[in-house]
This record gives structure tokens, C-alpha cells and sequence, in this order.
């Protein structure tokens, strides 16, 4: 079957099925253009609290999946791939982050949305990058806090807010590759373009970008921005929601190092063109969860949804 086949093909079986497709900004450009939303972590989580729908493709990663699932639990939510995790997530695993919790017990827990759902009942409140920063400057500075499983994302935090967070050490096996001393190159070649990053790369790195963002914030401040050239340090799926707003403007995508044109993620990748389609086909492959699970993760991650209206942010 030709590719516009097998897109006419997952369009009728939506249309069926009555199922909503959502995607990651970090999926191929053909899953990002047949989803029925596209948009960060905090926009998906959002979104998929209020879907009334009877299935929804979730195309991103399993923890996304998961979220969806925990806070729409009536909802059958399939993923293309169940091996899509994410290496931030897989950072942290539920025994060893019990006994640092029980370590600390004066600490609140605050997580990062790519943990498990395990780590989610373990934490007091979720977020995202999106509103990370916001959530931690709205509790009180004496208050004590482990951010996990992002030590990036925590230490950026902390430099900006002067706190001192106590950081679980896991990462983004993307982000941290690049180096400040070869983004610092990238950025010396194209001196007259403006640096952007995930606040998943390391601090090196973030110190010398102009701007440090969520994928949505990133997306915006270029749509908003006069300067036509920027050099992107995050996963290049990104960069086909830049061109598609800003067909005149040029990326470049920041990479580790000489031997790669890209920076990809490797779960994001698994997904595909027929992978969706015979996950909708075939209504595979599930997301299940424990009820008492689902119940206990709901908890702070509705805690961080309702935070955000309260605090603007969506
Ligand atoms: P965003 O929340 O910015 O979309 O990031 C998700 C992610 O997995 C980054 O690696
Ligand atoms: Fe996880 Fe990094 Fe992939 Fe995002 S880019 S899903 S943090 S491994």
C-alpha cells in the first residue's frame, strides 16, 4: 500500500472508530499531520483529560500513554509501539527512589510527567517543562524539595530560582549528549543565528542559549521572535511544526557531533506510519493499569493541571 493509502486508510478508521490521535511534537512528520492534536506534554495531559471519545492514539511515548490513561480512565488509549519508553523515565526506578524519599522524609516530591506512573504515586505534585518553573517559585522558599528524575531540568531550576533542590540524577540520553563545547562551535559557524534549548540539556549548554523552553514555548517564541535563523538544541522532530509556522524562517538542529545530521530520539522513532495503522486496526497495543495505581498517580498530576489554571498557564 502506498503511504497516502495507509493515511486515507487511519482517516476512515478515525472517522469509524471515532478515535482521536494525538501526538508528540517529536513524531515524524506524517504522524504529526494526520494527529487531531499535536503539542507538548502539558498540552497532551491537558487535552486528554477532556477527550470524550471512545478510543484515543496516543502517538509519543509509553508514559504519555500513560498519563492519557490515568487521567481518562474510561477511555480505551492505545499506543502504536510499547516499546517506546524514554530513557529519563527509565532513570528511576520505584525501589530505588522509595528509599531516597525515605531518606529525605522532610522533602516534598516534586516529578518530572516522564517518570512511570510507579513514580507518580511516590510524588506530591507532577510537571512538565512547561511549567515547571512556576509550579516550584508557587510553594514557599524554606520549603524543602526532591525533583526527579530530571537532574537537568532541576538544576536549571535551581540556578533560577536559588534554590536547592535535592536532584535525582537521571537524564535525557538526547539532550545530555550535546555539549556545550559543541553547540558552542554550531554557534560560533552560525553567529547570526539564536540558540534555543530543552531545558533537558545540560546546564553548560542551557548557559548559552538565548532562550530555554518547553517544545510549546520554543515553538512560540519563534513564531513571536523577528529573528528569522535559530539553531534548535532538542529532538528534530520539532523543527516540522517550526517550518510548518514559519516557512521563511530557517533551523538548523544543534547535534552532538560531526558524525550525526540529527538528533533523534529512538522511542519517539518507533513510531510509524504503519504502526498506526494497525494499532487503530487492531486497537493495540492497550495501555492497562491497576485501578488503585491509576487512582493514586491521578492525584498529582490533577494537583498540577489545576495549579496551572490557577497560575495561567493553561
Ligand atoms: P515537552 O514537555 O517540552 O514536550 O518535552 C517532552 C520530552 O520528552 C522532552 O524530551
Ligand atoms: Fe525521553 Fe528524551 Fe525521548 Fe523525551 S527525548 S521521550 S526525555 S528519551
Amino acid at each position: 500500500m502506498r503511504t497516502q493509502d495507509k493515511i486515507d486508510r487511519i482517516k476512515k478508521l478515525k472517522r469509524e472508530k471515532n478515535a482521536i490521535i494525538l501526538a508528540h511534537y517529536y513524531q515524524i512528520p506524517e504522524i504529526q499531520d494526520i494527529a487531531d492534536f499535536i503539542g507538548d506534554s502539558l498540552n497532551l495531559a491537558e487535552k486528554a483529560k477532556n477527550i470524550e471519545s471512545e478510543l484515543i492514539l496516543f502517538c509519543g511515548v509509553h508514559f504519555m500513554g500513560e498519563t492519557a490513561k490515568i487521567l481518562n480512565p474510561k477511555t480505551k488509549v492505545i499506543i502504536p509501539d510499547m516499546d517506546a519508553g524514554c530513557s529519563l523515565a527509565d532513570s528511576c526506578p520505584k525501589e530505588d527512589f522509595q528509599k531516597f524519599k525515605e531518606q529525605n522524609p522532610d522533602h516534598i516530591v516534586i516529578s518530572y510527567i516522564n517518570c512511570s506512573a510507579n513514580i507518580k504515586t511516590l510524588s506530591d505534585i507532577i510537571c512538565t517543562s512547561g511549567n515547571a518553573l512556576q509550579i516550584v517559585n508557587s510553594l514557599p522558599k524554606e520549603q524543602k524539595i526532591i525533583f526527579a528524575p530530571d537532574r537537568n531540568l532541576g538544576g536549571y531550576i535551581n540556578r533560577i530560582t536559588g534554590r536547592n533542590m535535592l536532584l535525582w540524577q537521571g537524564t535525557c540520553e538526547v539532550h545530555e549528549l550535546l555539549t556545550a563545547e559543541y553547540v558552542l562551535k554550531q554557534k560560533k559557524k552560525n553567529s547570526d543565528y539564536l540558540l534555543i534549548a530543552h531545558p533537558e540539556c545540560n546546564d553548560a549548554v542551557l548557559q548559552i542559549a538565548d532562550f530555554v523552553g518547553s517544545t510549546s514555548a520554543m515553538i512560540n517564541y519563534v513564531k513571536t521572535h523577528s529573528s528569522t535563523k535559530f539553531l534548535v538544541a532538542t529532538e528534530s522532530g520539532i523543527v516540522h511544526q517550526l517550518k510548518k509556522d514559519n516557512p521563511y524562517k530557517d533551523f538548523i538542529i544543534v547535534t552532538q557531533d560531526e558524525s550525526c545530521a540529527c538528533n533523534d530520539c529512538r522511542f519517539m522513532k518507533l513510531n510509524t506510519i504503519d504502526k498506526v495503522l494497525e494499532s487503530l486496526e487492531e486497537e493495540k497495543y492497550e495501555i492497562i493499569l491497576d485501578e488503585d495505581l491509576m487512582e493514586s498517580a491521578k492525584k498529582p498530576i490533577v494537583k498540577m493541571l489545576d495549579l496551572s489554571k490557577k497560575l495561567g498557564i493553561i
